[in-house]
Protein backbone atom coordinates (compact mmCIF):
# COMPACT_ATOMS: atom_id res chain seq x y z
CA UNK A 1 0.00 0.00 0.00
CA UNK A 2 3.04 2.13 0.82
CA UNK A 3 4.56 1.51 -2.12
CA UNK A 4 1.40 2.46 -4.27
CA UNK A 5 1.86 6.07 -2.57
CA UNK A 6 5.57 6.14 -3.14
CA UNK A 7 4.74 5.48 -6.71
CA UNK A 8 2.41 8.27 -6.92
CA UNK A 9 4.54 10.87 -5.93
CA UNK A 10 7.41 10.18 -8.14
CA UNK A 11 5.19 9.78 -10.66
CA UNK A 12 3.98 13.05 -10.66
CA UNK A 13 6.69 14.51 -13.15
CA UNK A 14 5.92 12.73 -16.59
CA UNK A 15 9.36 13.10 -17.75
CA UNK A 16 10.62 11.33 -14.60
CA UNK A 17 7.82 8.65 -15.34
CA UNK A 18 9.09 8.26 -19.06
CA UNK A 19 12.65 7.36 -17.63
CA UNK A 20 11.22 4.89 -15.47
CA UNK A 21 8.46 3.31 -17.36
CA UNK A 22 9.81 -0.09 -17.02
CA UNK A 23 10.58 0.40 -12.93
CA UNK A 24 8.48 -1.49 -11.08
CA UNK A 25 7.80 1.07 -8.41
CA UNK A 26 6.12 3.25 -11.22
CA UNK A 27 3.46 0.53 -11.77
CA UNK A 28 0.43 2.38 -11.13
CA UNK A 29 -0.82 3.23 -7.41
CA UNK A 30 -3.63 1.44 -6.18
CA UNK A 31 -5.72 3.27 -4.56
CA UNK A 32 -5.75 2.93 -0.65
CA UNK A 33 -7.98 4.43 2.71
CA UNK A 34 -5.32 6.12 4.48
CA UNK A 35 -6.09 4.88 8.64
CA UNK A 36 -6.69 8.18 10.66
CA UNK A 37 -3.91 9.80 12.02
CA UNK A 38 -1.58 8.21 9.18
CA UNK A 39 0.55 10.48 7.32
CA UNK A 40 1.87 10.73 3.57
CA UNK A 41 4.96 10.07 3.96
CA UNK A 42 7.12 7.10 4.11
CA UNK A 43 5.51 5.03 7.55
CA UNK A 44 7.96 2.75 8.91
CA UNK A 45 6.33 2.36 12.30
CA UNK A 46 2.56 1.01 10.89
CA UNK A 47 2.71 -1.78 12.95
CA UNK A 48 3.40 0.23 16.14
CA UNK A 49 0.24 2.78 15.22
CA UNK A 50 -2.02 0.00 14.13
CA UNK A 51 -5.55 -0.44 16.03
CA UNK A 52 -4.19 -2.86 18.66
CA UNK A 53 -4.62 -2.85 22.58
CA UNK A 54 -2.27 -2.32 24.97
CA UNK A 55 -1.65 -4.12 28.19
CA UNK A 56 -4.27 -3.65 30.88
CA UNK A 57 -6.60 -1.69 28.73
CA UNK A 58 -10.44 -3.05 28.79
CA UNK A 59 -12.12 -4.72 25.58
CA UNK A 60 -15.54 -5.79 24.64
CA UNK A 61 -13.78 -8.93 22.91
CA UNK A 62 -14.10 -10.76 25.45
CA UNK A 63 -16.52 -11.73 27.74
CA UNK A 64 -15.14 -10.96 31.37
CA UNK A 65 -13.91 -7.69 29.44
CA UNK A 66 -10.32 -7.49 30.04
CA UNK A 67 -7.94 -7.57 26.59
CA UNK A 68 -4.98 -9.57 28.79
CA UNK A 69 -5.78 -13.52 28.85
CA UNK A 70 -4.82 -15.91 30.75
CA UNK A 71 -2.35 -18.71 29.72
CA UNK A 72 -4.34 -21.94 29.38
CA UNK A 73 -5.21 -24.19 32.47
CA UNK A 74 -1.82 -26.37 33.13
CA UNK A 75 0.34 -24.53 31.20
CA UNK A 76 4.01 -24.10 32.38
CA UNK A 77 6.21 -21.70 31.64
CA UNK A 78 9.50 -22.58 29.75
CA UNK A 79 11.58 -21.12 32.43
CA UNK A 80 9.94 -22.26 35.54
CA UNK A 81 12.98 -24.45 37.57
CA UNK A 82 10.78 -27.63 38.60
CA UNK A 83 12.40 -30.47 40.77
CA UNK A 84 13.54 -31.01 43.89
CA UNK A 85 14.19 -27.39 45.74
CA UNK A 86 17.55 -28.84 47.56
CA UNK A 87 18.80 -29.86 44.05
CA UNK A 88 17.80 -26.40 42.53
CA UNK A 89 17.86 -24.42 45.09
CA UNK A 90 20.61 -25.66 47.28
CA UNK A 91 17.86 -24.95 49.95
CA UNK A 92 15.03 -27.51 51.51
CA UNK A 93 13.19 -27.03 54.62
CA UNK A 94 14.68 -23.72 54.96
CA UNK A 95 17.72 -25.36 55.71
CA UNK A 96 21.08 -25.04 53.34
CA UNK A 97 21.88 -28.90 52.38
CA UNK A 98 23.87 -30.07 53.71
CA UNK A 99 25.27 -32.80 51.17
CA UNK A 100 25.88 -32.55 47.66
CA UNK A 101 22.46 -33.81 46.19
CA UNK A 102 24.10 -35.92 43.02
CA UNK A 103 27.07 -38.39 43.05
CA UNK A 104 30.35 -36.54 43.60
CA UNK A 105 32.74 -38.88 41.52
CA UNK A 106 36.26 -37.51 40.59
CA UNK A 107 35.10 -37.09 37.13
CA UNK A 108 32.38 -34.45 38.61
CA UNK A 109 34.80 -32.66 40.45
CA UNK A 110 37.36 -32.61 37.70
CA UNK A 111 34.53 -30.96 35.61
CA UNK A 112 33.82 -28.99 37.95
CA UNK A 113 37.18 -27.64 38.51
CA UNK A 114 37.27 -26.52 34.56
CA UNK A 115 33.91 -24.61 34.96
CA UNK A 116 36.03 -22.73 38.35
CA UNK A 117 38.45 -22.07 36.31
CA UNK A 118 36.46 -20.26 33.53
CA UNK A 119 33.82 -18.59 35.99
CA UNK A 120 35.00 -18.17 39.29
CA UNK A 121 39.17 -17.85 39.25
CA UNK A 122 39.23 -14.72 37.79
CA UNK A 123 37.99 -12.89 41.08
CA UNK A 124 38.42 -15.90 43.62
CA UNK A 125 41.74 -16.94 42.40
CA UNK A 126 42.87 -20.01 40.47
CA UNK A 127 43.31 -21.76 43.73
CA UNK A 128 40.45 -20.41 45.53
CA UNK A 129 42.06 -18.08 47.71
CA UNK A 130 41.19 -14.63 47.12
CA UNK A 131 44.17 -13.99 45.33
CA UNK A 132 43.44 -12.72 41.34
CA UNK A 133 44.27 -9.46 40.00
CA UNK A 134 40.52 -8.69 39.94
CA UNK A 135 40.55 -9.17 44.27
CA UNK A 136 43.56 -6.77 44.41
CA UNK A 137 42.02 -4.03 42.42
CA UNK A 138 38.69 -4.70 43.84
CA UNK A 139 38.91 -2.53 46.58
CA UNK A 140 35.44 -1.99 47.70
CA UNK A 141 34.70 -5.58 48.92
CA UNK A 142 37.02 -8.38 47.60
CA UNK A 143 36.11 -11.59 46.08
CA UNK A 144 36.97 -13.75 49.72
CA UNK A 145 39.27 -16.59 50.05
CA UNK A 146 36.95 -19.96 48.95
CA UNK A 147 39.38 -22.13 50.82
CA UNK A 148 39.51 -20.23 54.24
CA UNK A 149 38.00 -21.59 57.56
CA UNK A 150 34.81 -19.64 57.11
CA UNK A 151 33.27 -20.14 53.33
CA UNK A 152 34.93 -24.14 53.71
CA UNK A 153 32.32 -24.20 57.12
CA UNK A 154 29.58 -23.29 55.01
CA UNK A 155 26.96 -26.28 53.97
CA UNK A 156 27.17 -27.02 50.24
CA UNK A 157 23.69 -25.61 49.87
CA UNK A 158 25.03 -22.33 50.77
CA UNK A 159 27.44 -22.17 47.89
CA UNK A 160 25.01 -23.19 45.44
CA UNK A 161 22.77 -20.97 46.29
CA UNK A 162 25.89 -18.04 45.79
CA UNK A 163 26.08 -19.38 42.44
CA UNK A 164 22.25 -19.16 41.17
CA UNK A 165 21.46 -15.78 43.47
CA UNK A 166 24.64 -14.32 43.77
CA UNK A 167 25.85 -12.45 47.07
CA UNK A 168 26.01 -8.98 47.46
CA UNK A 169 28.60 -7.88 45.10
CA UNK A 170 28.48 -10.67 43.14
CA UNK A 171 26.34 -10.90 40.56
CA UNK A 172 24.25 -14.36 39.85
CA UNK A 173 25.65 -17.44 38.17
CA UNK A 174 21.91 -18.99 37.18
CA UNK A 175 21.87 -17.60 33.52
CA UNK A 176 25.17 -18.83 32.28
CA UNK A 177 25.93 -22.10 34.82
CA UNK A 178 23.45 -24.77 34.51
CA UNK A 179 22.29 -26.97 37.34
CA UNK A 180 24.67 -29.67 36.95
CA UNK A 181 27.55 -27.44 36.93
CA UNK A 182 27.14 -25.72 39.82
CA UNK A 183 27.19 -28.99 41.77
CA UNK A 184 30.10 -29.65 40.00
CA UNK A 185 31.69 -26.03 41.19
CA UNK A 186 30.64 -26.88 44.78
CA UNK A 187 32.04 -30.26 44.45
CA UNK A 188 35.08 -28.69 43.62
CA UNK A 189 35.21 -25.48 45.65
CA UNK A 190 35.10 -28.10 48.75
CA UNK A 191 38.05 -30.36 47.34
CA UNK A 192 39.99 -27.29 46.93
CA UNK A 193 39.18 -26.49 50.50
CA UNK A 194 40.36 -30.47 51.70
CA UNK A 195 43.68 -29.88 49.62
CA UNK A 196 45.00 -27.05 51.76
CA UNK A 197 46.79 -28.14 54.99
CA UNK A 198 45.44 -31.61 55.04
CA UNK A 199 46.47 -33.43 57.98
CA UNK A 200 48.75 -36.76 56.06
CA UNK A 201 46.77 -39.37 58.16
CA UNK A 202 43.52 -37.75 56.99
CA UNK A 203 44.34 -39.28 53.65
CA UNK A 204 43.42 -43.04 52.58
CA UNK A 205 45.93 -45.44 53.42
CA UNK A 206 47.80 -45.78 49.67
CA UNK A 207 47.70 -41.86 49.44
CA UNK A 208 49.74 -41.66 52.78
CA UNK A 209 52.45 -43.96 51.45
CA UNK A 210 52.33 -42.00 48.64
CA UNK A 211 52.65 -38.44 50.13
CA UNK A 212 55.15 -40.14 52.80
CA UNK A 213 57.51 -41.25 50.08
CA UNK A 214 56.92 -38.34 47.47
CA UNK A 215 56.60 -35.08 49.92
CA UNK A 216 60.22 -33.78 51.64
C1 LIG B 1 33.49 -10.78 39.21
C2 LIG B 1 34.07 -11.34 40.40
C3 LIG B 1 33.49 -12.63 40.95
C4 LIG B 1 33.29 -13.84 40.28
C5 LIG B 1 33.54 -14.14 38.82
C6 LIG B 1 32.79 -14.76 41.27
N1 LIG B 1 32.71 -14.14 42.48
FE1 LIG B 1 32.16 -15.01 44.24
N2 LIG B 1 32.34 -13.25 45.18
C7 LIG B 1 32.79 -12.06 44.62
C8 LIG B 1 32.74 -10.99 45.60
C9 LIG B 1 33.15 -9.53 45.38
C10 LIG B 1 32.24 -11.57 46.78
C11 LIG B 1 31.97 -10.84 48.10
C12 LIG B 1 30.62 -10.17 47.93
C13 LIG B 1 30.23 -9.33 49.10
O1 LIG B 1 30.64 -9.62 50.23
O2 LIG B 1 29.47 -8.37 48.87
C14 LIG B 1 32.02 -12.98 46.49
C15 LIG B 1 31.57 -13.90 47.42
C16 LIG B 1 31.49 -15.26 47.20
C17 LIG B 1 31.19 -16.25 48.22
C18 LIG B 1 30.94 -15.97 49.69
C19 LIG B 1 29.47 -15.74 49.93
C20 LIG B 1 29.18 -15.54 51.41
O3 LIG B 1 28.10 -16.01 51.83
O4 LIG B 1 30.00 -14.96 52.13
C21 LIG B 1 31.20 -17.47 47.61
C22 LIG B 1 30.93 -18.83 48.25
C23 LIG B 1 31.50 -17.24 46.21
N3 LIG B 1 31.68 -15.89 46.00
C24 LIG B 1 31.62 -18.24 45.26
C25 LIG B 1 31.80 -18.01 43.90
C26 LIG B 1 31.79 -19.05 42.91
C27 LIG B 1 31.58 -20.52 43.18
C28 LIG B 1 32.00 -18.43 41.70
C29 LIG B 1 32.01 -19.05 40.33
C30 LIG B 1 30.78 -19.66 39.92
C31 LIG B 1 32.18 -17.01 41.96
N4 LIG B 1 32.05 -16.79 43.31
C32 LIG B 1 32.45 -16.07 40.99
C33 LIG B 1 33.21 -11.89 43.33
C34 LIG B 1 33.13 -12.84 42.34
Amino acid sequence: MKRGRLATLSCLSAAHCALCALCLSCAPATPTEAEPGESDTLDLERMIRQKRYAPYEPSELFHDGAVMRHPPEGTVPNDRVTGDPGLTRGVAGGAYVAHIPVPVTLELIRYGQGRFEIFCAACHGIAGDGESEVARNMTQRRPPSLVDARVQAFPPGRIYQTIVEGYGLMRSYEPQIPLRERWAIVAYVKALGRSRAAALDALPQPLQERARKELP
